[in-house]
């Protein structure tokens, strides 16, 4: 069966400030999360920032932007989606005046993303919270980042807005309940964390994430703006209707997200599971009216989906993305234990359009694998079929959810380039279409190279995927 994209289907790839650009110092930068998070997202953090912590050079993309984005073009990008370092805006987060020369580089990388016709994307927060935000003000625990977040998002809007459509507001910002330092910028170790405090942070963020959107359409009414969620079917582990309720439970903690920022409030099961948690989150009326500025679009990430049970004796985890579940028996998973389910994108995609009716932005799709360096024809380069078959399956699913009628406005597939991993910090656990010569332990010249799968996806680009079939 012929696959068809819609005409203007953006096509591209998505990275994080944090995990590629580097430079962390540069130019007035200070610190952020990431700077004491060197053995990855989910652990505990140094107190100062050390010289094992590969996000300190990233892949240097702040020195050699050109080069990449060039190579980006080349593939034949329509838009790249990469976030605003916060710290690099406003050093310390509570500051009343940006620093010039972190705006200036973002103008640059526009400058550049247009000259090749490249539309971005941008996402305002994605994991790398200024860190005297997360010392002083425990992060989103806070009332007051709120504020912070407003003055940090209208900055970006007056100086990015008329050449800029489209934004996400936070990354993943269903991963709080999972990793509260790495996406909420909570200081307090997670075994410290009330549930008061953690719900009082995603309040918080929700309303600044609204205020955002409200700001945005005031500065410029054509501006887009999406959330972001981690899409991730929860399917039961058996027909048995315990372990189908189970598995509905696990879905509504990642719907509620989609759910307030498409709707305007709290959902009603979302309130009944805080009563039952004994939590209470102060909502005030502004915030209630804030939270009825909704998005534009829903975005999200898609990598795996897992099971649930009610059966304690059957909850075997299986390794993940940041949110984890149980194991399904029937599919094979990555070398890091993501479970691999092209079908279930078809799923999420079908069922957020029934959800939502919003149109859909996949930001963030792709495979971390170990990658051996060949010479072929002369030329250095990876022959990495597996990366090119996970992508084929993925995007032969997403055509079909086209044709299923789902409105979806594009694709960007994760770390087009090698970056750093978010979960573990690792070079080696490498994404991209694009080889860089770096190493875990920090070794390598950060040349560039070509894998097999960047023809490959040059090849689906240019057809808009035709090529598929
Ligand atoms: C998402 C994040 O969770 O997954 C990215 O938004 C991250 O920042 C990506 O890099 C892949 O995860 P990892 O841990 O393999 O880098």
């Amino acid at each position: 069966m012929a696959i068809r994209f819609p005409d203007g289907f953006l096509w591209g790839g998505a990275v994080a400030a944090n995990q590629y650009e580097g430079g962390y110092l540069d130019d007035g930068k200070l610190p952020s999360i990431q700077d004491v998070l060197p053995v990855g997202g989910l652990s505990a953090p140094t107190d100062e920032p050390t010289e094992d912590n590969l996000k300190l050079i990233g892949i240097d993309f702040y020195h050699r932007y050109a080069e990449d984005i060039a190579l980006f073009a080349e593939m034949g990008f329509k838009v790249f989606r990469f976030s605003i370092a916060w710290s690099r805006i406003f050093p310390l987060g509570d500051e009343e005046t940006p620093n010039e020369e972190g705006l200036a580089f973002y103008d640059r990388v526009l400058d550049e993303l247009e000259k090749h016709g490249i539309e971005p994307l941008i996402t305002i927060s994605h994991y790398e919270t200024p860190l005297h935000l997360a010392k002083t003000y425990d992060g989103w625990t806070d009332r007051r980042m709120i504020g912070f977040f407003e003055r940090y998002a209208r900055v970006l809007f007056e100086r990015y807005g008329h050449r800029v459509k489209y934004w996400l507001t936070f990354n993943e910002i269903n991963s709080i309940t999972h990793a509260p330092l790495m996406s909420g910028g909570i200081w307090t170790p997670k075994d410290q964390l009330s549930k008061n405090d953690l719900y009082q942070a995603i309040h918080h963020e929700l309303v600044a994430s609204a205020s955002a959107t409200k700001i945005a359409h005031e500065i410029n009414p054509d501006i887009k703006v999406g959330c972001m969620i981690i899409a991730m079917p929860v399917y039961p582990l058996s027909p048995d209707p315990a372990d189908v309720w189970a598995a509905r439970l696990t879905e509504q903690e990642n719907y509620a997200f989609g759910d307030i920022h498409c709707r305007g409030e709290y959902p009603g099961y979302y309130l009944r599971a805080l009563r039952d948690a004994g939590v209470e989150v102060q909502i005030t009326d502004e915030d209630r009216e804030t939270l009825k500025h909704t998005v534009d679009f829903v975005s999200f990430s898609y990598y795996m989906s897992i099971c649930n049970t009610a059966d304690p004796a059957k909850q075997i985890k299986g390794e993940g993305n940041i949110l984890g579940g149980v194991s399904n028996p029937t599919l094979e998973a990555s070398e890091w234990g993501w479970q691999i389910d092209p079908l279930g994108l078809r799923i999420v995609l079908n069922d957020y359009w029934e959800r939502w009716g919003k149109p859909l932005f996949i930001v963030e799709n792709g495979l971390g694998a170990k990658d051996q360096l060949v010479v072929l024809d002369g030329e250095l380069t990876v022959e990495d079929d597996y990366r090119i078959n996970y992508l084929r399956d993925h995007l032969k699913a997403v055509g079909e959810a086209v044709d299923d009628g789902v409105e979806l406005w594009g694709y960007t597939w994760w770390g087009p380039i090698d970056v750093v991993s978010a979960s573990t910090a690792q070079m080696s656990k490498r994404y991209g279409f694009i080889y860089v010569d770096r190493n875990d332990d920090g070794t390598g010249t950060l040349a560039r190279y070509k894998k097999k799968s960047f023809g490959a996806y040059r090849e689906i680009i240019e057809s808009n995927g035709a090529s598929l079939a």
